[in-house]
């Protein structure tokens, strides 16, 4: 693995790894060694982030090394500068970079044109680094994902819900999405996905019945903030209480944060779930440092 630019391009076998790293690198938190000394690593961000730019910022110093976080008015890509350009710059001084952008081609430019170990921290494509740390949360608080009915209920074809898709379709657990008939995934997507065990319903209610895992996500993502009327069509995709009445006996609910409460999520359930929610988010640390670990040249 040269880089981690999507959960589509990952095999089960490579996931599975990382999921073992970042269980090992979570219980000897301290004690991991300096994996990254000496190393410089970029986090080049045009998009917010709190999650995402501390837990990398943390792990690369926790492991040793030094982050450099440049958000696009720090540098000259938000003046214009191609990516290719910047790219090939910082290629010759840093030892890896981890981009948060809009498009994935430029992550996939990024990681051709710098030679070096290229993370993907969210494009408007994919989200991989989460879904790495969501499986990771399943795994401590279910067991094993093998048989489980994981529901995403939200966006059809975000960033989130495509990375989950990808998930299921390399490790073969059963993904009901249940989204409004626009935000569905388009037929090309889903023939390219070709996953049986991944179904679309526009029906939220059927999506959690005897769904083990209830994920959820912004109706609107980074970059959307205009599209106000698309909230519209979410009208009965909340996950609140009544959603959940018939999901399996000891389901849990996960939210990749931020949250809108009263929106995506009812208060009450982000706080009767804040405990397996909060987890998350703190695995999103332990899955990046195994990310890191792997990508280490
Ligand atoms: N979940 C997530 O990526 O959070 P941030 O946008 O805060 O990084
Ligand atoms: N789908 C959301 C995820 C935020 C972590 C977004 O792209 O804004």
């Amino acid at each position: 693995m040269k880089h981690l630019l999507s959960i589509e391009q990952l095999t089960a076998k490579e996931i599975t790894g990382l999921l073992d790293s970042a269980a090992h690198l979570k219980l000897q938190r301290g004690r991991e060694g300096q994996p990254l000394a000496g190393q410089t690593w970029a986090l080049i961000f045009t998009k917010s982030s709190t999650r995402t730019r501390v837990s990398f910022e943390v792990g690369i110093r926790e492991l040793g090394g030094f982050p450099m976080f440049l958000s696009k008015n720090d540098i000259q890509l938000g003046r214009g500068e191609p990516i290719k350009d910047t790219a090939r710059v910082l290629g010759r001084m840093v030892h890896g970079a981890i981009i948060r952008t809009f498009a994935q081609q430029d992550v996939v430019d990024f990681s051709e044109f710098s030679k070096i170990p290229t993370i993907n921290a969210l494009t408007d494509d994919e989200h991989p680094c989460q879904i790495l740390a969501d499986l990771l949360t399943i795994q401590e608080k279910l067991g094993i994902w093998e048989g489980r009915r994981i529901a995403f209920i939200g966006d059809g074809y975000s960033n989130m819900t495509r990375s989950w898709m990808w998930a299921a379709k390399r490790l073969g657990f059963e993904l009901v999405v249940a989204s409004p008939p626009s935000c569905q995934p388009p037929a090309e997507f889903l023939a390219a996905l070709d996953a049986p065990n991944v179904h679309i319903t526009a029906d939220p209610a059927a999506a959690a019945m005897g769904a083990d895992v209830i994920n959820t996500d912004v109706w609107l993502s980074m970059g959307q903030e205009d599209q106000q009327e698309k909230e519209e069509e979410f009208k009965g995709f909340q996950v609140d209480a009544d959603l959940l009445k018939n999901a399996a006996p000891g389901h849990i609910v996960l939210h990749c944060l931020p949250a809108y409460r009263g929106k995506e999520i009812s208060e009450e359930i982000l706080e009767l779930h804040a405990d397996t929610i909060f987890q998350q988010a703190e695995n999103r640390l332990h899955a990046q440092k195994a990310i890191l670990v792997a990508l280490r040249r």
